[in-house]
């Protein structure tokens, strides 16, 4: 039996966090053994929230670069740049005539986007993005996507678009389905709920011991708990939420300790960020591999892009032979 196939993408913003970590790459380095998977960079998708291209290619790379540092195997699975690949910007455009504005408008994310860049007046590329997105998991045939809760409107409306086109034109697509990770999202340092490179509160993938120290004496904790002594409450604070993620074994002494005020928050993050570095440090060390041979890493990418192309353009070609234009 052939595997059924998974699209994951992410939006190349240079080097990748803890929480991505936990939020998706754990996912797709275990999804990898049971699914034929193609992880896109989506280096397209990069220019709703940014027209600055002079780091694209780096940030792509350095995403790379934490891909393989995690886990995900160049050999089992294609990793490509969106822009490489031109059959993206052809089906995105059939894509673009079989779905209506009005239902873009609809998108929450296109909203929620306008509003995190408190712009009223949004690009056409914004309202087009799950249209782009599509256009990225249908090229490959993906039968599944690996998301969070936010982008399962993206996904909905991807299912649409396959329904019109096979109705339309004859079978050619999947209805992709989301494949939710169950970790919920790590929230960033300041305690909001995301962690963020543009909020400034993230814990790298590639940071050292120091940097994480230095890194967790600012987060955020119970305000309530001021001195050691004072006793704390856990399920409010953020650096509680992070032993539960990163130090699960030492949960309910942490948990004893803050109620009774008898740990503090300063040791209480000091224990945090060693068990932190102690979890990313296979990571640390596989990424210093890889930033030492960047040809390797070229070789990687463009090996991917060879093999994503060739899946795109058989793809394509059924697209052309039912539409019998192109
Ligand atoms: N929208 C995704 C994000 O912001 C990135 C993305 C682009 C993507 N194309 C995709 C994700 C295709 C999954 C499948 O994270």
């Amino acid at each position: 039996m052939t595997k059924k196939r998974i699209l994951s993408g992410m939006r190349p913003t240079g080097k990748l966090h803890i929480g991505h970590y936990v939020g998706a790459l754990e996912n797709w380095v275990k999804l990898q053994e049971q699914y034929e998977n193609f992880h896109l960079i989506a280096d397209y998708h990069v220019l709703t929230t940014s027209l600055n291209t002079d780091d694209i290619y780096l940030n792509s790379t350095e995403m790379l670069i934490d891909w393989l540092a995690a886990g995900l195997d160049p050999v089992k699975s294609p990793m490509f740049r969106q822009s490489k690949v031109k059959e993206h910007t052809e089906l995105h455009l059939i894509f673009s005539m079989l779905i209506t504005v009005n239902r873009l408008e609809r998108n929450p994310t296109v909203k929620e986007q306008a509003r995190d860049l408190n712009i009223d007046n949004i690009i056409y590329g914004h309202l087009g993005y799950p249209v782009l997105q599509t256009a990225d998991i249908l090229l490959y045939k993906g039968n599944a996507v690996p998301v969070g809760e936010d982008q399962v409107p993206h996904i909905e409306i991807s299912r649409e678009i396959a329904r019109k086109f096979n109705n339309q034109y004859g079978n050619v697509f999947p209805e992709p389905e989301p494949l939710l990770t169950n970790f919920a999202r790590l929230a960033g340092l300041d305690g909001s709920s995301k962690m963020s490179k543009s909020l400034g509160n993230t814990i790298l993938l590639s940071d050292d011991p120091e940097t994480v120290k230095a890194r967790m004496k600012k987060a955020v904790t119970d305000p309530k708990k001021i001195r050691k002594g004072d006793p704390g409450h856990p399920e409010i604070c953020l650096v509680f939420s992070y032993h539960k993620k990163f130090n699960s074994a030492e949960v309910p002494t942490i948990e004893a300790g803050c109620r009774s005020g008898a740990l503090g928050c300063f040791d209480c993050k000091m224990i945090c960020s060693a068990k932190i570095s102690q979890f990313i440090e296979p990571i640390r060390e596989k990424r210093q591999y890889y930033e030492a041979r960047p040809d390797e890493v070229k070789q990687i990418l463009f090996d991917g892009e060879e093999r994503a192309r060739t899946a795109a353009k058989a793809t394509m070609e059924e697209v052309r032979e039912k539409m019998k234009i192109g």
